[in-house]
């Protein structure tokens, strides 16, 4: 165990991040996200790595000042390497190699999926970390997997989506519905005041842990579609209902193979980790299956939930105690699987 400091920093999609970790506890947490985004209706590659070569160095120092430290007491770099847009990566793995060399500091590299789930190792006043193995539910807008949890860098992935990730399903609805992107924090706010019973909507039949979104947009679309050629207004005059129906049949397909895998491989730590954890739908559903099933479960700090550089310096701290530095030779790599010991070599 150790008490060093470490600079993270993530820069994998639309969100400049950079956070400072002492031993297992953040100093700071600086994101600025991309408003550009917007008016595109989802991410454009171009502009998010342009957008992050503006804002990487006021969020790096906002980082510093907020932690209350000299940038000569930062003990090593660790940066989001991958999976992720490439163009964004580079503006991340560019600018931890250059300061690394420049403050004489080793370089970490970090997988954001497997620090999405090793955000549950922060240390928190009110929480704890799970214990090996749990199973962890990571859904964001790339990615939905259920992954079994070995060891901090010994992870499995038992079922992913074979289209969609949960994410995305939630920012197409939203813009079926005319919502603003990313639509999912939306649909969740809206969903609050809906009825979840008032529309029913396809759901996957798939076989073993494996989860499926696509079905579900087309779904919503089409209904959509029959019910605006009626009345022009109809997304208007029902938007909470829909949310809230969207919603609960997301969250009822994310929780039913995750129950499944959960009595399947008899475990009851349960995990939720990546930005639709943020979910209030989702976190609601983990707290019943906590009270009816006697699931110990594990949801993280909703500042912890979306692309945030806190978890990539948790890594940075893990891999620090092992030892485990990458040398400036490294590339950024937009296709990174979690699985592969890529994680654990150079
Ligand atoms: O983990 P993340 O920040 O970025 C990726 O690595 O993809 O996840 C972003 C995704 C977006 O699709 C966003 O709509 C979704 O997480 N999201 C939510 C909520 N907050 C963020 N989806 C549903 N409900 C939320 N409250
Ligand atoms: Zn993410």
């Amino acid at each position: 165990m150790s008490d060093k400091i470490i600079l993270g920093i993530e820069s994998s999609c639309d969100d400049t991040s950079a956070a400072i970790i002492k031993g297992n506890k953040i100093l700071s947490n600086i994101a600025a996200s991309q408003k550009i985004h917007i008016e595109y209706g989802g991410v454009v590659p171009e502009l998010a790595s342009r957008a992050h070569q503006q804002n990487m160095i006021p969020v790096v120092q906002k980082a510093i000042n907020q932690a209350n430290i000299q940038q000569n007491q930062i003990d090593a770099i660790a940066f989001t390497r991958g999976p992720g847009l490439l163009g964004s990566l580079l503006v991340g793995t560019s600018f931890a190699k250059s300061l690394s060399m420049s403050l004489n500091v080793p370089l970490i590299e970090v997988n954001h999926l497997q620090a999405h789930i090793l955000a549950h190792f922060i240390e928190d006043a009110n929480s704890y970390p799970p214990q090996f193995p749990f199973l962890c539910l990571t859904v964001s807008g790339g990615h939905t997997m259920i992954v079994l949890v070995k060891d901090y860098f010994d992870m499995e992935i038992i079922g992913k989506t074979i289209d969609d990730a949960a994410g995305e399903a939630f920012d197409k609805i939203g813009k079926i519905f005319d919502l603003d992107y990313p639509a999912g924090p939306i649909v969740d706010r809206l969903a609050k005041e809906g009825n979840e019973n008032a529309f029913q909507f396809n759901k996957p039949k798939l076989e073993n842990y494996n989860y499926s979104f696509s079905g579900v947009k087309t779904s919503v679309l089409y209904f959509i579609q029959k019910q605006t050629k009626e009345n022009p207004n109809f997304v208007q005059e029902n938007l909470n209902d829909l949310c809230a129906s969207v919603q609960k049949t997301i969250v009822d397909v994310l929780m039913k193979k995750l129950e499944k895998a959960a009595k399947d491989f008899n475990i009851k730590q349960i995990a939720i980790a990546g930005g639709v954890s943020a979910n209030s739908g989702l976190r609601n559903a983990m707290l019943r299956n906590a009270q009816q099933k006697g699931w110990e479960i594990f949801i993280p700090k909703f500042e912890y939930t979306t692309d945030n550089a806190a978890m990539i310096a948790m890594v940075g701290k893990l891999k620090f105690d092992r030892n485990e530095f990458a040398d400036l030779s490294i590339t950024a790599t937009a296709r990174y699987d979690m699985e592969s010991d890529l994680n654990t070599k150079k």
